[in-house]
């Protein structure tokens, strides 16, 4: 059969094979007393606290599942125009608020609105895979460049500068950032959204991670700046709703009816229970939960990256939110005799029986020097991967 050129263009997700191989290995000592311990999860370990769940519930007892408007429940909207403003202190009117299928919808609309094809979005490297692909599927071409830890692995505004051409479109960020759990601090933000306005260009970013900030100079959304940027965002991190598929999407006003067009034709609506449950996040209740968790992911943060540190696994700049430690294992790997993350991820699997991710799927540029670690593991799981991972280096 012929596969479309686009869909071929999409890379395989190489760190699915380790998590093929931690998964099969998981089975084999499930029963031993080493059992695997995954630190490879780019999801949080707790699920959507009580209220979110029992609203869900009633949502399915009155049988209010019928199809929402494309850009979702007006409630919701609103809901999420009230976080804006109480936990950011900025005015993000709902009607320009789009409801989605997850931050990945909301990517995947941003991206078909307004990318033609032939036209190359910057993004850093290392980011998040699946951006280079939201691109790639609406024909523009994502192009990485490199970064530095001086950089927090963020793009500067001299870099879009230089990097920009005829071609270029705009940039995506992310900011906390996947793989690196780093911000772009704000004032950079805004001189980056400068230089690409100045060149009619878009600044997309991917707010995914801000719930999840751990300290106030980076935990400002970008919406804050001019109401031309465009924000992505969802109720997988901070609201801990992974499977629930639900996300949003911020646009200037223009865009408004070109983005619910494209959503009426290829979504219809995001998932109608999930939204009703997302109202019940925004519950003072709920509200007090998601801030112990979040305190709960710093207070990880704040053990594990100098226990990291302390083995030689060198986090060069420490995580200011989301779940993530971005180390670079060269030197261990010397040690271990091993050349390069990829190894060292095999080598961690088979040895210490944990599960991380080398640095192969998010670029190209020190990614194979580069492992991923999550914390979104219990404290117990960490104490005990930091015990393995001590063993596995001394012998
Ligand atoms: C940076 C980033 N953006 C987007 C997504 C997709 O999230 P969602 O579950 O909201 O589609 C992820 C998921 O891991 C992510 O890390």
């Amino acid at each position: 059969m012929r596969i479309s050129t686009r869909a071929q263009r999409i890379e395989p997700f190489y760190v699915m094979e380790v998590a093929k191989a931690a998964g099969v290995l998981a089975r084999e000592v499930a029963h031993t007393d080493r059992p695997m311990i995954f630190l490879n999860i780019g999801e949080p370990d707790f699920t959507a606290p009580p209220l979110v769940q029992e609203a869900a519930a009633r949502a399915v007892r009155a049988g209010a599942t019928q199809y929402t408007q494309a850009t979702g429940l007006d409630h919701l909207r609103e809901r999420i125009s009230g976080w804006y403003k109480q936990r950011f202190n900025v005015d993000v009117p709902a009607r320009r608020i789009v409801v989605t299928a997850g931050a990945s919808a909301a990517l995947q609309l941003a991206c078909l609105a307004l990318i033609e094809s032939g036209d190359e979005i910057l993004m850093p490297d290392p980011s998040y895979p699946c951006n280079r692909h939201f691109v790639s599927a609406a024909d523009g071409k994502a192009v990485l460049v490199p970064t530095t830890a001086e950089e927090r692995f963020q793009l500067t505004a001299a870099k879009v500068e230089a990097a920009w051409t005829d071609k270029t479109r705009g940039v995506l960020l992310a900011s906390p950032s996947n793989p690196t759990g780093t911000s772009i601090a704000p004032d950079e933000l805004r001189r980056i959204h400068e230089v690409v306005s100045q060149r009619g260009g878009i600044t997309l970013i991917d707010e995914i991670y801000l719930g999840l900030s751990y300290d106030d100079a980076f935990g400002q959304t970008a919406l804050a700046i001019d109401d031309n940027v465009i924000s992505i965002n969802s109720f997988s991190k901070y609201f801990n709703m992974t499977g629930w598929r639900l996300g949003w999407l911020v646009v200037p006003e223009v865009l408004v009816p070109v983005v619910e067009r494209l959503a009426q034709n290829l979504f219809i609506c995001a998932s109608t229970v999930s939204q009703y449950a997302a109202l019940a996040c925004f519950e003072a209740e709920s509200i007090a939960e998601y801030e112990r968790r979040r305190a709960e992911f710093k207070a990880r943060r704040d053990w594990f990256i100098p226990q990291l540190n302390a083995l030689g696994l060198n986090v060069p700049v420490v995580p200011d939110g989301a779940f993530y430690a971005w180390a670079d294992c060269t030197s261990v790997a010397d040690k271990l005799g091993i050349s390069g993350s990829w190894d060292f991820a095999f080598e961690t699997m088979k040895r210490a029986h944990l599960a991380v991710t080398p640095g192969r799927d998010f670029g190209t540029a020190e990614t194979a020097k580069f492992v991923r670690f999550s914390t979104a593991s219990s404290m117990a799981h960490l104490q005990e991967s930091v015990e393995r991972l001590r063993a596995m280096i001394a012998q």
